[in-house]
């Protein structure tokens, strides 16, 4: 989840690759470094916090260079410090390494690398890889990297370069993303594409076990495949990925903050994972990139549903639109959990894993493990090129072009569509989807861009809200049915970004216990758009009501009869109840963003997160 950018090349190298971290900081952003190379000597300089505490460090502390490595890090082995930050380098400074992902049999090295007498300067797993560079060197850089590579297990995308070798930079990944991007008599590597757009569109994703030899006039891929000395390597010809969104769109625009432009964003981004797949007379959906034949279609007789967060969030409203509309059993679990409670599976159980970046490590464990059960696995991912997006068997890409903000919004809302698109092509094959279901669901999901573009008008209330509600500890959220999970998502956006203390709650539920915590003001979110639960939620409402909550409801523009129960009302405009949470979650979204504003914190990095999570 960190971030890497290499660079060799006439330009200023620490321009580029300073640039670079920058688009990538919302990757991961304790503490940034940057080693570069001039006349046979590398310079690391490296600062803890943010980037900009790195460029104030690099205006007195100048670095030159005919080629840069650098490099952002979110915390995993060591606390965030300028020694934990990266690049690290070995004792006598040969090598500077940057890495992302864990080094997991690090103890063991550093220990035999101590007893031959090699000092640490750092707590990090990282610096290992320096010390055994240094340890195995023998003149030839390629082949050393190669035997490190063979030392080390675990995850990482790393990026080496050496004093000797002024002409190359050298690139391995295993599990953690990287791409090399291809430029004139220049070449760039980097964890993202963000990072390098700027200067070209054309990258080479590296593939898992690939390592790059890069140089300024071209660069050549190796799969490692077990090979142990270089002359064992053999070059893969790799095929060129031409980026088609700009720079631009990965960047803030005329927005405060990247949450807020993704929010705004919505509209256009269910309209891209729309288009193509619902045909124009609102009578069929059409998944072409689905390798599924009809009969392995027919065949399939329940699903697992895998993800985290917010993903996870998705996979409950796409359990209820999968099994209403296809009639599919489906089971939706935490990756973490459903990695290691051995999942009951049937040879005809379909995995779908929801990543928006397509990197979190539990996620890919879980995809992994039930490929290795011989299941298939289906991927509804936004990251083309991700992990997740090679691996499954079968991919869905969810249009909603790069999500910078660490809290994910318009992913959010793409998986959802890409989850009712799903189900209701489950459906049309399986013969499960009704005409009226088929004119009620597809209508809906076509007028999912201008609902979506109305709701966001409600923005300058939700703000006045946000600041009335400033103070607040605690906050409830309750529904029922698909309420509830968008209630579940909710509270997670208004936590992870306002701090502001929040739970969701099946509103039936909360006479269970949580009612306790109901007093004088405590404010409730609380949301009535399934119509056939509406008395029952209204009746729980009263409930929240009669403890003197203060409490904001959201349901459908024309219903007179919620606003007699409630302080507030947010009206949402009219649609299919079955496709709600696609546009109830944009108001909570927009609560979300104007707590956090409001309280002044840090929208887009909310601490001790981070946008992709590698490790377990
Ligand atoms: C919250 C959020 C996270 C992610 C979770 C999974 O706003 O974004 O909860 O949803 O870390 O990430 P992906 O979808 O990339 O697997």
């Amino acid at each position: 989840m960190c971030g890497i950018v290499g660079y060799i090349g006439p330009r200023h190298v620490k321009d580029v690759v300073i640039g670079g971290l920058r688009k990538l900081e919302y990757r991961g952003y304790d503490s940034a470094g940057i080693a570069t190379l001039s006349n046979g000597q590398i310079s690391v300089v490296k600062a803890v916090g943010r980037l900009g505490n790195l460029e104030d460090k690099l205006l007195t502390e100048a670095v030159e260079g005919e080629l840069g490595i650098g490099h952002t890090r979110w915390a995993t082995h060591g606390r965030p410090s300028d020694e934990n930050a990266h690049p690290h380098q070995d004792c006598s400074g040969k090598f500077a390494i940057v890495h992302n992902g864990i080094v997991e049999n690090y103890v063991q090295i550093r220990e035999e690398l101590l007893a031959k007498g090699h000092r640490f300067q750092s707590e990090t797993d990282t610096e290992v890889i320096a010390h055994l560079m240094e340890e195995l060197y023998n003149g030839d850089f390629a082949g050393t990297v190669l035997a490190v590579t063979q030392r080390i297990r675990g995850a990482y995308a790393l990026v080496v370069m050496a004093k000797d070798d002024p002409d190359t930079l050298i690139a391995v990944r295993k599990a953690s993303p990287l791409i090399v991007g291809l430029g004139e008599g220049e070449n760039f590597i980097a964890s993202d594409i963000p990072a390098i757009l700027e200067y070209t569109r054309d990258v080479y994703v590296l593939d898992d076990g690939e390592m790059a030899i890069v140089r300024r006039d071209g660069m050549t891929c190796y799969p490692l495949d077990g090979a142990t000395t270089v002359a064992e390597l053999h070059p893969v010809e790799k095929e060129v990925l031409h980026v088609t969104w700009d720079a631009v769109s990965a960047e803030r625009g005329g927005f405060q903050h990247f949450m807020q432009k993704e929010i705004h964003e919505q509209p256009k981004a269910i309209r891209d994972t729309l288009t193509g797949r619902l045909d124009e007379d609102l009578q069929s959906v059409a998944l072409p990139e689905l390798s599924w034949t009809d009969e392995s279609l027919q065949a399939i007789d329940r699903i697992h549903i895998v993800a985290c967060g917010t993903s996870w969030h998705a996979g409950l409203v796409g359990k209820d639109a999968i099994e209403k509309i296809a009639k599919i059993p489906v089971e939706v679990d935490v990756a973490s959990e459903y990695r290691y409670r051995d999942p009951l599976v049937t040879p005809n159980t379909l995995v779908i894993v929801i990543t928006q970046s397509g990197e979190t490590a539990d996620t890919l464990a879980a995809l992994r493990d039930s490929k290795q059960k011989g299941l298939r696995v289906l991927a509804i991912t936004n990251v083309v090129g991700s992990s997740a997006a090679r691996e499954a068997d079968d991919v869905l890409i969810t249009w909603a072009g790069p999500e910078i903000a660490v809290a994910s919004t318009k992913a959010y809302t793409t998986q959802l569509v890409t989850l009712y698109l799903l189900a209701a092509y489950l459906g049309q094959a399986r013969g499960t989807l009704s005409s009226d279901a088929k004119a009620e669901v597809l209508g809906a999901l076509a007028g999912l861009p201008t609902v979506a573009e109305q709701v966001l008008d409600a923005a300058p209330r939700i703000e006045r809200f946000a600041k009335d509600y400033q103070e607040a500890r605690d906050t409830f959220f309750i529904g029922r049915g698909l309420d509830y999970a968008v209630s579940l998502e909710g509270a997670l956006k208004l936590k992870e970004i306002s701090y502001i203390h929040a739970e969701a709650y099946a509103a039936g539920e909360l006479k269970h216990g949580t009612l306790a915590l109901i007093t004088d003001g405590v404010p409730v979110i609380a949301l009535a758009t399934q119509t056939h639960l509406y008395e029952k939620t209204l009746s729980n409402i009263k409930e929240v009501k009669a403890r003197d909550a203060f409490v904001l409801g959201l349901t459908w523009a024309g219903d007179e009869e919620l606003k007699k129960s409630v302080d507030e009302v947010i009206y949402l405009p009219r649609t299919s109840p079955v496709v709600a949470p696609i546009v109830a979650v944009i108001p909570l979204q927009l609560l979300a963003y104007y707590a956090a504003v409001v309280r002044g914190n840090d929208v887009d990095k909310p601490r001790n997160l981070a946008k992709s999570v590698t490790v377990e």
